[in-house]
């Protein structure tokens, strides 16, 4: 791969920094400065910024965490406690969040060094999956399946969602498949029938299902078939 896409890649860097460290002479590809984005890398590159060593000769690491509510999907907060603090793994820094829930959503969060596989898992076009179980204030009454199926039209995005699989379990209680991830998406679509969501939870994201082994607040490293399934 060219180094210049193998630093773009990396989710803490865009183009037009990688252009800067790259012209700054602050990257090295196995102990020498490269200042050309054209030159060849491959996986055993030892790949550096100021000497900072980036993902490649790093192992890969990909996490599945029950997020509890109150916990901030985030990797540094300067008032709540974030998702990476729950962690108790070396080199947290290097760790990215592949998707994000609202503070008080509670379940499945995927975390990862893996750039390249998180942004296979967030990219809208890949049109991932997610499932929620969503409790609400008043009754969920039947016209919402179609109205979800349809998609809502989000004036503040002057965009209509794709359409959303709801299955009612109960008066106030049912599952609802997003395949995009708009900003309060749920909170917004339950919203439009003036019905407060009082209890979110995320079950899966495309394969990956939320292990009923984790209590809130627990995380365990994703299983081979998890990371490929994506
Ligand atoms: N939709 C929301 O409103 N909140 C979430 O956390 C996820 C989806």
């Amino acid at each position: 791969m060219r180094l210049d896409r193998f630093l773009s890649n990396l989710p803490q860097l865009n183009r037009q920094t990688v252009r800067r460290l790259l012209a700054s002479s602050r990257v090295r590809v196995d102990g020498a400065v490269v200042c050309d984005g054209l030159s060849e890398v491959s996986q055993f590159s030892r790949i550096e910024v100021d000497r900072e060593l980036l993902q490649a000769g790093k192992a890969a690491r990909y996490f599945m965490l029950h997020k509890p509510t109150g916990v901030v999907s985030a990797t540094e907060h300067g008032q709540h406690r974030t998702v990476l603090d729950l962690l108790d793994e070396p080199d947290k820094t290097d760790l990215h969040l592949a998707g994000r829930l609202d503070l008080n959503t509670s379940g499945l969060l995927l975390i990862t060094n893996d750039g390249q596989w998180s942004r296979r898992l967030t990219e809208p076009r890949s049109r991932l999956g997610k499932a929620y179980r969503v409790e609400t204030e008043q009754p969920i009454s039947p016209e919402y399946i179609e109205v979800f199926a349809q998609g809502l039209y989000f004036a503040y995005e002057n965009l209509t969602t794709l359409p959303a699989e709801l299955v009612i379990e109960s008066s106030h209680s049912a599952l609802l498949t997003l395949h995009e991830g708009r900003y309060h998406q749920i909170k917004r679509m339950f919203g439009h029938f003036q019905n407060k969501v009082i209890g979110l939870h995320r079950l899966s994201m495309g394969a990956i299902q939320l292990d009923p082994h984790l209590a809130p607040g627990q995380y365990r490293a994703l299983s081979a078939t998890e990371i490929v399934c994506i």
